[in-house]
């Protein structure tokens, strides 16, 4: 039995600030940022909100959007590296805030590759045969833990987060395949220091600004472009299919480098492949199930097209998903 997307939704908070925004407070420029990155603008939480107000308003349209009673989900699954706090979950918050009164679930922490973690997991648990209805969602509220006087990453990311429902295929639509990897040994070069068991709160870590991202961005951007060509090909090989055989490649958006990279290393035209880092910069965990939701409601996305979803993040953690498209709504 194949797992398959039955409802996509999206969380873009309202607050945008642009490249000339930023210009105001770090030593950077517009024309920098743009042809580096390719990002142009990103949204930002309002005073108040955290990754479970985006959760909530994602679960909450899947369920409207499905027709689902809150009481029928099974289990909601989040993946983010900025959850509301290190516990409750924000699975938890969510689950209270939508009264999905029976439904199990955690947070996962995967990074720019949390979505796809998060949805290798849904789906083996609707492929289980125990489970019916899962909410798996990506989101991260990364201005909670961007260093604005640090100009080589408060530039990169922005706020938002997707989701999709998952439930049992009644045809041959689904999640067909995945390829998932972590390599640990690529930590250091992207990570946020404190804040946990190693190196709790302490005036020492806040002086020493160490519960903000830190990333060496040039050796993540040589790791990011090989991994995630490499799982991107072999994955279409090993299914048998061709680049062409693709309707859309959802890849996640870190930097328009390193997309157009590895769009070119299968073949992809530029009607293809799915962009969207110019309006939101790279929201981590939220960047693939907001561009999925994007392409569902602009059209893009038919019953029986093939999708590839791609990403590469901290940890090292990497992946690609294939993917049947059924009837979602
Ligand atoms: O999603 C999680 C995974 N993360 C990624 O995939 C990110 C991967 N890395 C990247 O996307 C790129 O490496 C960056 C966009 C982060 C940086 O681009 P780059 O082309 O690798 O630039 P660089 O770090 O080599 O810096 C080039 C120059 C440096 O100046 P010098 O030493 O050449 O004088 C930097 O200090 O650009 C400078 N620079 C900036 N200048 C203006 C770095 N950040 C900025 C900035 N504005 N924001």
């Amino acid at each position: 039995m194949k797992a398959t997307i039955t409802a996509t939704s999206r969380y873009i908070p309202e607050k945008v600030m642009t490249n000339f925004d930023l210009e105001k407070i770090v030593d950077t420029s517009d024309e920098w940022i743009r042809t580096r990155t390719g990002i142009t603008t990103r949204h930002l939480v309002a005073e108040g909100q955290a990754t479970s107000s985006m959760g909530t308003f994602v679960a909450t349209e899947l369920l409207e959007k499905s027709g689902t009673k809150p009481e029928e989900v099974d289990a909601i699954i989040v993946g983010t590296v900025t959850p509301d706090m290190l516990f409750p979950s924000t699975a938890a918050l969510i689950q209270n805030n939508i009264g999905a009164s029976r439904a199990w679930g955690y947070d996962l922490s995967g990074a720019c590759s949390g979505f796809l973690f998060a949805l290798e997991s849904g789906v083996r648990l609707i492929e289980s045969g125990k489970y019916k209805k899962v909410i798996v969602i990506g989101g991260d509220t990364m201005s909670a833990i961007l260093d604005y006087t640090d100009r080589n990453t408060c530039v990169l990311f922005g706020d938002g987060a997707g989701g999709v429902l998952l439930e049992p295929s009644a045809d041959d639509s689904g999640i067909l395949d995945s390829i998932l990897r972590i390599d640990g040994s690529g930590g250091p070069h992207l990570h946020m220091p404190a804040g946990g068991s190693l190196h709790p709160a302490s005036h020492d870590t806040v002086n020493k600004r160490m519960h903000f991202i830190r990333q060496d961005g040039k050796a993540v951007f040589k790791f990011a472009v090989k991994g995630m060509a490499d799982v991107s090909a072999e994955i279409i090989e090993k299914n048998g299919f061709t680049g062409s055989d693709i309707k859309l490649y959802i890849p996640h958006q870190a930097n328009k480098r390193i997309i157009d990279a590895a769009a070119k290393r299968c073949g992809f035209t530029s009607d293809q492949v799915l962009i969207n880092i110019n309006e939101y910069g790279n929201t981590t965990a939220g960047t693939i199930p907001i561009g999925i939701s994007e392409a569902c409601d602009d059209g893009r996305l038919n019953t029986g097209d093939l999708v590839l979803l791609a990403a590469f993040g901290a940890g090292f953690t990497w992946g690609s998903i294939l993917i049947r498209w059924g009837s979602v709504r």
